[in-house]
């Protein structure tokens, strides 16, 4: 079993390219929207969070988490591997004596990749934007992949101010919604950006207003299909069979921290 999880609802966005792909495997999507956003927190709060997730999914069978979050990646993708990867790891060891929850005792952790390489081979102008939370900003994984894949671009970057705030409450297409939108993505149509990341997974539900905004011409990459190829990479590899045959409806269980009325409508209208 799949488990899924992100601050909010943010992540319904990759597990909806993962259903398109294996719809039918059996997920469980976890929202912590009690304590979202996760974008300001510290990595040591985060980390906190993420495990007692990971408790949760692993107590529900998960045996592959996918962290459909780029701030959750980036504060603590690391610290899960080395906590739940590693069969040698004290979790790991009460997992297989049968005193936690878990099927494995080698849980596979798959994160949000920001989409730096995409981009900057696809920019016309030379100029890319990201999109961001302020903490996968400052994150070594996003620095690292504009280290290494800028391909001579300038890069941009804005966090996308409020965008969570917008899509937890369910505002994505409204004027309010333009406007707040505008906000943080006409800098970087000022400064010539012409392809876009979109480094946070709530951000894709608010692609329409986006793009209305920024026209036709403007590209923006959702790191979701390319998150779900290695995914389906990682489940070969280990074995696992994917699915990837139909389904009348796709089978997910949706858990929450706080009230669950966002993570139900959404999941309505994408799974
Ligand atoms: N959806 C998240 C991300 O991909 C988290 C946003 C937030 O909680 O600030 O970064």
């Amino acid at each position: 079993m799949i488990g899924v999880f992100d601050s909010g609802s943010g992540g319904l966005s990759v597990l909806r390219e993962m259903v398109k792909a294996m719809p039918s495997e059996e997920y469980v999507y976890f929202s912590d929207n009690a304590h979202c956003p996760y974008g300001e927190k510290s990595p040591e709060y985060i980390r906190d969070r993420a495990r007692s997730i990971t408790e949760r999914l692993l107590g529900e069978g998960c045996d592959i988490i996918v962290v459909a979050c780029n701030t959750a990646t980036a504060a603590a993708i690391g610290t899960l591997r080395k906590e739940y990867s590693n069969e040698f790891s004290e979790q790991s060891r009460l997992r297989v004596l049968g005193l936690t929850g878990g099927r494995r005792d080698h849980v596979r952790f798959i994160g949000m990749e920001p989409a730096v390489k995409p981009a900057a081979l696809r920019s016309a102008t030379g100029v890319i934007g990201v999109l961001a939370t302020a903490g996968t900003l400052k994150g070594s994984k996003y620095l690292t992949a504009k280290g290494n894949y800028h391909n001579g671009c300038r890069i941009v970057e804005r966090v996308g101010k409020g965008f969570v705030e917008l899509v937890e409450s369910l505002d994505v297409s409204g004027p309010h919604a333009g406007q707040v939108v505008r906000e943080s993505l006409q800098p970087l149509l000022d400064e010539g950006a012409d392809t876009i990341v979109l480094g946070c997974t709530h951000y894709p539900f608010l692609l329409g207003t986006m793009q209305k905004i920024a026209g036709p011409s403007i590209r923006f990459i959702d790191p979701a299909p390319a998150v779900t190829r290695r995914l389906m990479e990682v489940m070969q590899q280990d074995g696992i069979p994917v699915r990837q045959g139909p389904s009348k409806s796709p089978k997910v269980l949706l858990l929450s921290s706080g009230p669950d009325d966002t993570l139900k409508s959404l999941a309505a209208k994408v799974l």
